[in-house]
């Protein structure tokens, strides 16, 4: 179940590298008037995000025999939602944190209100460039509209923002099943709906689409699993964010319910679930079953 990782971390990087050149050339120059709310984007975006997102738009896409940047739009929107995100999730109304990225977090630097509206404008900003999708040859404009419903309803009240509002709430008497639940919202729906998004666009074959939302689901799992772990054991150079957040917040994590080695052995089963549904791939699939297997032994 082993992955290179640093032949693997150098093909991430290279694929980071092609997303970052993107959101840079959608967000435009930092002068727009009024300045202080695109410096702010600037800061919240272009600050070393792993950019998984992005990557997996573009991924699903090519595996459906998409050329991948007709859906860079749509892959730089998905990480505008992230990172909007990020930005209100350090908030001191939620997880009240000082570190993101290996950097100040937004508020710190531009005030809370300011970061706020960080997180709006990106939002906002999201759903323009799904839109603007539509405008590049050979996409189908059909295509482009269900990948907006899909997302808005990934990151909306029945999605992210639904698992965010239950992980706030802290309910001490979790269940497993509550727990799974929480994760597949709060970070799940993004992963599915980024590789639902290539997939539609680059018209995958319903069978296809239907086992790459399975292979995302149990992603997510395994990566908010091996995230609430790092938060105990990982180290904050590396991660670039606070370790002990979750503990600071008294949040239920994998941690709190499982422990340590019960969590470890809970991100090699979703692991495992992620090869399991790329079984009716071949070596197409490839960088998606290296991708899960990297969970296991990430570090940032
Ligand atoms: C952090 O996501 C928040 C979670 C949903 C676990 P990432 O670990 O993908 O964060 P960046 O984008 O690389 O900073
Ligand atoms: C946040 O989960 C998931 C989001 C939807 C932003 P966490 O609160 O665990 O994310 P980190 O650890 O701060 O990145
Ligand atoms: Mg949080
Ligand atoms: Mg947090
Ligand atoms: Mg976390």
């Amino acid at each position: 179940m082993n992955v290179d990782r640093a032949h693997f971390e150098a093909e991430l990087d290279q694929r980071k590298h092609f997303i970052e050149a993107h959101l840079q050339r959608y967000l435009g120059g930092e002068t727009p008037r009024p300045g202080l709310i695109h410096e702010a984007m600037h800061y919240a975006v272009m600050n070393g995000g792993k950019r998984l997102r992005p990557i997996l738009v573009m991924e699903a896409a090519r595996i459906a025999g998409e050329e991948p940047d007709k859906v860079t739009p749509t892959a730089c929107a998905l990480e505008y939602i992230h990172c909007y995100s990020l930005v209100h999730d350090d908030l001191p109304a939620m997880d009240d944190d000082d570190f993101r990225r290996g950097k100040p977090t937004c508020h710190k630097v531009y005030g809370e209100a300011n970061a706020i509206l960080t997180g709006d404008a990106l939002l906002t900003g999201a759903f323009g460039l799904l839109a603007a999708n539509s405008e590049l040859e050979g996409i189908d404009i059909k295509d482009v509209l269900q990948v907006i419903q899909e997302v808005a309803q990934a990151a909306g009240s029945r999605g992210m923002i639904g698992g965010q509002v239950i992980d706030l709430a802290g309910d001490a008497c979790f269940s497993p099943a509550a727990l799974s639940e929480l994760h597949r919202l709060k970070t799940g729906e993004l992963f599915k709906a980024a590789l639902r998004a290539g997939a539609i666009l680059g018209k995958m074959k319903n069978q296809d689409l239907e086992a790459l939302t399975r292979y995302a689901y149990s992603f997510g799992l395994a990566f908010q699993i091996t995230d609430d772990i790092l938060d105990v054991s990982g180290d904050q150079t590396l991660l670039g964010k606070p370790v002990g957040s979750d503990d600071k917040n008294a949040r239920i994590t994998y941690i709190s319910l499982y422990g340590l080695p019960g969590s470890i052995e809970k991100a090699r089963q979703s692991v495992q679930e992620c090869l399991v549904h790329l079984s009716c791939f071949g070596p197409e699939a490839e960088f998606l079953r290296n991708l899960a297997r990297y969970t296991l032994i990430r570090t940032f």
